[in-house]
């Protein structure tokens, strides 16, 4: 075929590209946006980056625990109630997020719920770990945790089982990802700080639980927001529980300020030189504040946290 031939040829149409079809929503969420809170943000989040390299939460070139923490019997004891306090929690979130699935008012809520259940049974499993790896049986963890359920934190942990026993799904969430998870993370932010000399791997498992409490918080406001839009009788049923909830929390304090402060004293006293230049709170070092003094500052900000958060999604 010679060259005349060639351009004598037809030129094919030119090619039309199929315009991509408009993206859907792969799953119905009712008036929120589920992209943040699906299973792909999930692995991005935890998987991939907070948990990547740690072997039950905790990363291999983390800093030697402080002598202390093994063999004084009192700095010992209160590292293992703490902890034991925390699964407490833990136990009350991934109980009632799982049962919580089947409430959801939509498929996208269902789908977040299930990740926020794994990260819940995820922190119920570093706790315990971490005090088997201090000798600890299950029997005896179980024990502690039923020595640090005060009266009046069983009567809060009752009040949010409660909710999701009704299957109100307004009124449970209000309470797990408003109120119990708005709790939790000025605690964790407290308790990473205090064993962050004590401890440097149990400060980063305490932050990677926090990471995801701070998750689970945003998924619960923006929820929450989408039932105080309603209008209904929604609305009162939670501002009526968040001001239960505001009532039980100050006791829950007061009462650990009662059993446990002489405790976190001692070791206080006894470790200043250790733990004195830690910044407890922003811009206040361990040395300078007693411990009652910190749980009532704990206790204000959780308030304060609490209030704002209420008045920004609409209660
Ligand atoms: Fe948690
Ligand atoms: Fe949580």
């Amino acid at each position: 075929m010679n060259d005349a031939l060639i351009l004598d040829l037809p030129s094919p149409p030119p090619a039309v590209a199929t315009p991509a079809p408009a993206k859907q929503n792969k799953f119905v969420a009712d008036d929120w946006n589920p992209d943040r809170f699906d299973v792909q943000h999930w692995l991005g989040r935890a998987a991939w980056r907070t948990l990547k390299d740690t072997e039950y939460g905790i990363g291999r070139e983390i800093a030697p625990t402080h002598f202390a923490v093994l063999d004084d019997k009192l700095v010992n004891q209160i590292y293992k109630l703490d902890i034991a306090t925390f699964l407490t929690a833990e136990r009350v979130s991934y109980k009632g997020i799982a049962k919580l699935i089947q409430h959801a008012p939509d498929e996208a809520s269902q789908i977040f719920l299930a990740t926020q259940a794994v990260d819940e049974a995820r922190h119920y499993e570093v706790f315990s770990e971490r005090l088997a790896q201090f000798g600890v049986s299950p029997e005896d963890r179980d024990q502690m945790m039923e020595d640090m359920t005060t009266k009046e934190l069983r009567a809060f942990y009752h009040l949010i089982e409660e909710q999701v026993d009704r299957g109100d799904f307004a009124a449970a969430m209000m309470a797990h990802n408003i109120v119990l998870e708005g709790m939790a993370y000025p605690i964790y932010r407290y308790e990473a700080a205090y064993w962050s000399v004590f401890d440097p791997s149990l400060t980063q498992l305490i932050r990677g639980a926090f990471a995801d409490e701070v998750h689970h918080v945003r998924y619960g406001e923006a929820i929450i927001q989408r039932y105080t839009k309603l209008g209904d009788d929604t609305r009162n049923r939670m501002q009526k529980l968040a001001h239960d909830f505001h009532g039980l929390m100050s006791s829950v304090f007061e009462s650990s300020i009662r059993h446990y402060i002489h405790l976190y004293q001692l070791v206080a006293d006894q470790y200043m030189d250790v733990i004195g230049d830690i910044d407890i709170f922003a811009g206040r070092k361990m040395r300078d504040v007693s411990e009652t003094e910190q749980v009532h500052i704990l206790l204000s900000q959780i308030q304060e946290e609490h209030s704002t958060r209420l008045l920004r999604i609409g209660l």
